[in-house]
């Protein structure tokens, strides 16, 4: 337990809970993002069912979550109430957040679904095994030249870029923008925008649609191997030949390039700065690299501790109770995934990062019919790229304080300069 070195600054319980008082998402104060779980921990003792300033509901405890995931008949995924006053009637951000699977209800969700999971089985999966490690020791044989470099930039985010590119077959020349546009996009989802986030979001979302009916066009007049590539599958529908319209095609395109992309360079660059915080776990870690079992069970508590997608929403269709509490019908309520993952009820000392943790049952990919369909593509990613990071270079070191994206939603680091 004294194994932690403090990178991430220590929040006193008193300023924790003076936040909590007045915890309020779309005004949170800057030491806040540096280290929310004390804030988390006191609305889960307090309050774990917490009104919001506007009306909506903040839900801390794991149980509750799991109850609000498993019951998608009363709380839907469906944004278009929430989203339309947020981005204004006719923005190209409400026209995409509103029609990707992750924010819709069955049958839409359903059909979609079906069609993702389709090209993500098991061995599909599998087949992408021996390119991803092509790509990752490409990476390190860099890294290693230069002896050291910024773990985001030139190591995390460069690996998801290129397996979703893979995945719906965006030729190589093609993904240089896709990091931006994905970052804007996604950042579009935080609780407060500013009006140039909010503009960059929309330009984001114009330009990806415009290259993308592009691809579409090109890949209906050369299909590729629907048991492997996506956008094929997405394009030839189902076998029962029911066909996606082109917007939910290119809007669901664009959703599915950008849900793989921070999250899982954020799964690997907070795992590499948690090991950096953490040497005596790190030091067992690297004792037991060789073994697949121990990587995967590190990478599932490096998913619980530091989750790189902190909240979810939902609305309650009908008048409902969740933890003793009752919802009036149209209650929008916030998950904190975050908070949840750090549960007591749930986890032993669920502020330890402790690589050898068993029955880690975290909320981190979300729960039920909306679990995410990357998850095990996800698990690849991080076995293989923290993996073959720390055989590689087992002394890594960072450098500088590594400096935070700053955002309540997509947890992570925007730059994490290291040596080797
Ligand atoms: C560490 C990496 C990742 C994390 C932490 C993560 C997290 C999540 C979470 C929490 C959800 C549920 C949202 C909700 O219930 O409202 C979700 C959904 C989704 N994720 Fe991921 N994700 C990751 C990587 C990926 C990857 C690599 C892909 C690419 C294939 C992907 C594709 C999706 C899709 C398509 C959904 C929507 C599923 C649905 O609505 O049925 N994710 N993800």
């Amino acid at each position: 337990m004294s194994d932690a070195v403090v990178v991430t600054p220590a929040m006193t319980a008193q300023r924790a809970g003076e936040i909590a008082v007045s915890f309020d998402l779309r005004a949170l104060p800057p030491d806040f993002y540096a280290n929310p779980y004390p804030v988390y921990a006191a609305l889960r003792d307090q309050e774990p069912v917490r009104r919001m300033p506007d009306g909506s509901w903040f839900l801390t405890r794991y149980a509750d979550l799991v109850a609000v995931y498993r019951d998608a008949g009363v709380f839907s995924s469906d944004k278009k109430i929430e989203f339309t006053p947020k981005y204004g009637a006719g923005a190209p951000l409400l026209e995409h957040h509103t029609s990707s699977l992750v924010f819709n209800d069955p049958p839409l969700h359903t059909r979609v679904r079906r069609l993702i999971m389709g090209a993500l089985t098991r061995r599909a999966i599998a087949q992408m095994e021996p390119g991803l490690v092509t790509l990752v020791d490409t990476l390190l044989d860099a890294i290693a030249a230069r002896g050291g470099g910024d773990l985001i930039e030139d190591f995390a985010s460069a690996i998801p870029v290129e397996v979703i590119g893979n995945l719906l077959g965006v030729p190589h020349e093609d993904r240089g923008p896709l990091r931006g546009w994905s970052l804007a996009i996604l950042g579009a989802l935080e609780p407060r925008l500013t009006p140039q986030q909010e503009a960059l979001g929309n330009r984001s979302v114009r330009e990806f649609l415009h290259y993308l009916r592009t691809l579409v066009a090109e890949r209906r007049r050369q299909p590729g191997d629907p048991e492997h590539d996506v956008l094929t599958r997405l394009i030839q529908g189902e076998d029962a030949g029911e066909t996606l319209s082109e917007t939910e095609l290119l809007q669901n395109c664009i959703f599915i390039l950008n849900a793989g992309h921070e999250t899982t360079t954020n799964l690997i660059g907070n795992a590499l700065c948690a090991l950096h915080e953490w040497p005596l776990q790190k030091q067992a870690l690297l004792g037991a690299i060789g073994s697949e079992a121990a990587v995967d069970a590190a990478i599932e508590e490096f998913l619980r501790f530091e989750s790189s997608n902190q909240l979810g929403n939902r609305r309650a269709v009908r008048a409902c109770e969740v933890g003793g509490v009752a919802l009036p019908e149209g209650a929008l309520v916030t998950l904190s995934i975050a908070a949840a993952n750090r549960d007591p009820a749930q986890f032993a000392a669920p502020d330890v990062l402790d690589l050898a943790r068993t029955g880690n049952r975290h909320l981190a990919f979300g729960f039920g019919i909306h679990q995410c369909a990357g998850l095990s593509l996800a698990r690849l990613e991080g076995r293989i790229a923290i993996g073959r990071f720390l055989a590689r270079f087992p002394g890594y070191r960072l450098t500088a304080s590594p400096t935070r994206g700053g955002r309540a939603r997509f947890r992570g680091f925007l730059q994490a300069p290291f040596a080797v």
